[in-house]
């Protein structure tokens, strides 16, 4: 195996899509122009995944605590993110990615949340890749939103012994319990995880890269997937147990 080769990639992979704003000012150009060129780095990794047999990609595109930026930035975004669905549909559609949604999508723009749930709806039979945008996303009000949709839960069977078990709080999530990321990627050289994905980040690989979102492009995905198959998961276990239970 040469050790630029692509033998194994993660079935699921998370990324926060961070420096448009630093991107386009080191630029001086305005923060829109960053994420006009970051939603072209999409396009570009969504491509990039599905042909190198990514199964799952989850996007950080809008997170609840954005929704405090200026109302123009706010309405920026909206917009890119409508014209981005609109103009992608098709493609989704004709490469069998099916298109998710995580967050709290109510508080989105009517327009946004039409063409969300139109291009939803369209690619959903798509079993190529599963992309999920988490927008308007919150990891902390997931976890009480489910929390609480179990005390209901209880409170409707009238049973005050009713349990979540792990598997059904997975289940219960925005994430319907698919897989859990096998890799985190969060570009800008910040490292933090800024309310992305608590509970399914458990065990996920963290890459961090200094690489701006608008560079971010095949090459640094792959030099990030190089070093995800170099690494060992272990999941608690002895280097020695891993190894035996490869070989078997
Ligand atoms: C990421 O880039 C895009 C969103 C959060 C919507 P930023 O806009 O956070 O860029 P920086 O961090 O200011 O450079
Ligand atoms: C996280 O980026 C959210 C998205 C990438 C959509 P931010 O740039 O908003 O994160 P913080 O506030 O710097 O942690
Ligand atoms: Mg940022």
């Amino acid at each position: 195996m040469s050790e630029t080769e692509l033998i194994k990639v993660p079935q699921h992979l998370a990324i926060i899509m961070d420096g448009n704003g630093r991107w386009a000012e080191s630029k001086n150009l305005p923060r829109l122009e960053g994420h006009r060129l970051g939603s072209e780095s999409v396009e570009k990794v969504v491509e990039a995944c599905s042909e190198w047999g990514i199964k799952e990609l989850t996007l950080y595109a809008f997170s609840q605590e954005n929704w405090q930026r200026p109302t123009e930035e706010v309405a920026s975004l909206m917009d890119l993110l409508k014209i981005f669905l609109a103009k992608k549909r098709q493609k989704l559609l004709k490469n069998k990615i099916s298109l998710k949604a995580i967050g709290r999508l109510e508080l989105l723009p009517e327009s946004v949340l039409r063409e969300l749930t139109q291009t939803i709806e369209a690619t959903r039979h798509g079993d190529r890749m599963i992309l999920t945008l988490a927008l308007s996303y919150g990891s902390r009000q997931e976890i009480i939103d489910t929390a609480n949709q179990g005390i209901r839960h209880a409170m409707s069977l009238n049973d005050p012994a009713w349990r979540f078990d792990e598997k059904t709080f997975d289940e219960w999530l925005y994430t319907e319990g698919r897989t859990a990321p096998d890799l985190l990627i969060r570009t800008s050289g910040e490292r933090r995880i800024s309310n992305f994905l608590l509970w399914q980040l458990a065990y996920a690989e963290l890459y961090f890269t200094e690489t701006l979102w608008p560079d971010f492009d095949e090459k640094e995905l792959k030099k990030a997937l190089l070093e995800y198959q170099s690494r060992e998961r272990r999941f608690g276990k002895t280097p020695e147990q891993i190894q035996k239970g490869q070989s078997s």
